[in-house]
C-alpha cells in the first residue's frame, strides 16, 4: 500500500534531471528508435549499461527479438529528434539513422554505445534490459540535451 498516486510518483521522479537518449535496434521489420531517459551505467568490468522499457512499447518487443540495442546520447540541439522518437512523428526525420557495426544510431550524438543484451529484469510495467557494451564512440565537442520536470534544457541554459 502506497500513500501517493501515480501522478505524484511521476512528478517526483521527473524532478531528477537526466540526459536524453534514443534507443535503437534493427529486426527483420527494419530499424526502430525510441526516446528514453531511463538509461544508467551499471558496471565497468564487465562493461554493462541498462535501459528501462515500457512493456507496452514497440521497442520492448523489438529489443527482445534482436537481442541487442544501441544508445545514442542526444546533444543539445536535438530536442526535435527526442520528440520524433517519442511518438510525434516528423517526416523529415524518417531516414535519419546512420549505421555503426550494423546497428542504426543517431549522428551528432555526444556518445553512442552498442550492446548485446545479457540480462532481462522484469520490473513492474517495465523491463530492464542490461546490455554488454561491445563498442562506443564519443564526440567530446558536443553538449548533452537535458530533461527535467517535463522540459528540455541544456547546460548552456543552466550555466
Ligand atoms: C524525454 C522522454 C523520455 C522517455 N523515456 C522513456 C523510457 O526511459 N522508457 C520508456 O519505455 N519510454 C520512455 N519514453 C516514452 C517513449 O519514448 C514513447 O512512449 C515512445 O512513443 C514509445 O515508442 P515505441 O512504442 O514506438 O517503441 C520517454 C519519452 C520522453 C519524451
Amino acid at each position: 500500500m502506497s500513500d501517493f498516486d501515480a501522478r505524484a510518483l511521476r512528478d517526483a521522479c521527473g524532478s531528477f534531471a537526466t540526459g536524453v537518449t534514443v534507443i535503437s535496434t534493427t529486426t527483420d521489420e527494419g530499424d526502430h528508435g525510441m526516446t528514453a531517459n531511463a538509461f544508467m551505467s551499471v558496471s565497468l568490468d564487465p562493461p554493462l549499461i541498462t535501459i528501462s522499457l515500457d512493456r507496452k512499447s514497440r521497442m520492448h518487443t523489438k529489443v527482445r527479438k534482436a537481442g541487442r540495442y544501441a544508445v545514442s546520447i542526444l546533444s543539445q540541439d536535438m530536442q526535435h529528434v527526442a520528440m520524433h522518437f517519442a511518438g510525434r512523428h516528423n517526416p523529415d526525420l524518417s531516414d535519419i539513422f546512420v549505421r555503426l557495426h550494423d546497428l542504426p544510431v543517431m549522428p551528432g550524438s555526444t556518445a553512442v554505445f552498442l550492446t548485446e543484451v545479457v540480462q532481462e529484469v522484469d520490473a513492474g510495467d517495465h523491463t530492464l534490459f542490461i546490455g554488454r557494451v561491445t563498442h562506443l564512440e564519443r564526440n567530446t565537442l558536443a553538449y548533452p540535451l537535458l530533461f527535467c520536470g517535463g522540459k528540455f534544457g541544456s547546460l548552456e541554459v543552466l550555466a
